[in-house]
């Protein structure tokens, strides 16, 4: 078992810590599987009240290992663990929240259309390279995002792949405060302890009412699955990823 995800509590929240820093936490599969399991074990743990999505100084998360995709690539096998953290996002009953310094690509960004409240210090930076990548977006982003930010802001961020600095990145509702990176993680557990103390039965269900039905949540996810595993086998994604590697080894 790596550390390159940390499982840690305080008190009644769950800390779900990316730690791969010298790869600016990309998200490998074992790395998904490891979150699935976090939050697939709070929802049976009436001792775990919220989850708390944290990275390293600097990067959030850089979104999925390229690495990984070139491999799905070229061996057409695409593996569960991607899917299932996502569906895992959107299953989610408790609340989630989010500390995000510096980098929040692809995955990295998207995970926060699930959260509850994101906290983002002012360098952080939200960006979605799907279609640069020559692939779509998944997590239901494509169903949540024109939703939270209107049709011509999320095509901006989700097909155009504009970066949303923190203030923007607020203002589209995606990140709840900015706040200096000092104070971030203690800022963020303090919210998280306080959604831990209230009533949790109460709790679930104003989230299940604000985030309203789960099944669209779930086709949207199944639909762009199933576009962006046809997509990684294509031509364009291909040279968009080899362009990537190359630029490691040049
Ligand atoms: N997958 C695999 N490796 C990644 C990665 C990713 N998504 N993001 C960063 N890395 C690696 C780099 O290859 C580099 O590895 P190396 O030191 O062995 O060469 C290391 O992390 C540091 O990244 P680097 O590119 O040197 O840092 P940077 O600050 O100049 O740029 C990024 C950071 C994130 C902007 C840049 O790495 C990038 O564009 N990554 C790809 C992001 C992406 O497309 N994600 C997929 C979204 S679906």
């Amino acid at each position: 078992m790596s550390d390159h995800i940390k499982i840690e509590r305080q008190g009644a929240v769950q800390l779900i810590r990316m730690n791969r820093p010298e790869k600016k936490n990309a998200l490998t599969r074992a790395m998904y599987a490891a979150m699935t399991a976090a939050l697939v074990d709070s929802e049976a743990d009436a001792s775990i009240r919220a989850n708390l999505f944290l990275g390293v100084p600097g990067a959030f998360s850089s979104g999925n290992d390229l690495q990984d995709f070139m491999a799905f690539a070229i061996s057409g096998q695409m593996g569960n663990e991607v899917f299932d953290f996502i569906m895992a996002l959107g299953q989610a009953r408790k609340p989630l929240l989010a500390g995000v310094d510096g980098l929040a690509i692809g995955i990295g960004a998207t995970l926060h259309f699930h959260c509850d409240l994101t906290f983002a210090t002012p360098q952080s930076l939200f960006r979605t390279p799907f279609v640069d990548l020559g692939l779509v977006p998944e997590a239901a982003s494509s169903l949540l995002g024109p939703r939270l930010m209107g049709p011509q802001q999320a095509f901006a961020f989700l097909a155009k792949g504009d970066g949303l600095s923190a203030e923007e990145a607020k203002a589209a509702g995606l990140v709840y405060r900015i706040v200096d990176a000092a104070q971030l993680e203690e800022t963020a557990l303090a919210a998280a302890t306080e959604i831990a103390a209230k009533p949790p039965e109460a709790m679930q269900i104003t989230r299940d009412l604000l985030r309203g039905p789960r099944e669209a949540v779930a086709e949207r996810m199944a639909l762009e699955a199933r576009h962006f595993a046809e997509r990684l086998q294509s031509e364009e994604a291909r040279a968009a990823m080899m362009n990537f590697l190359a630029r490691k080894k040049g």
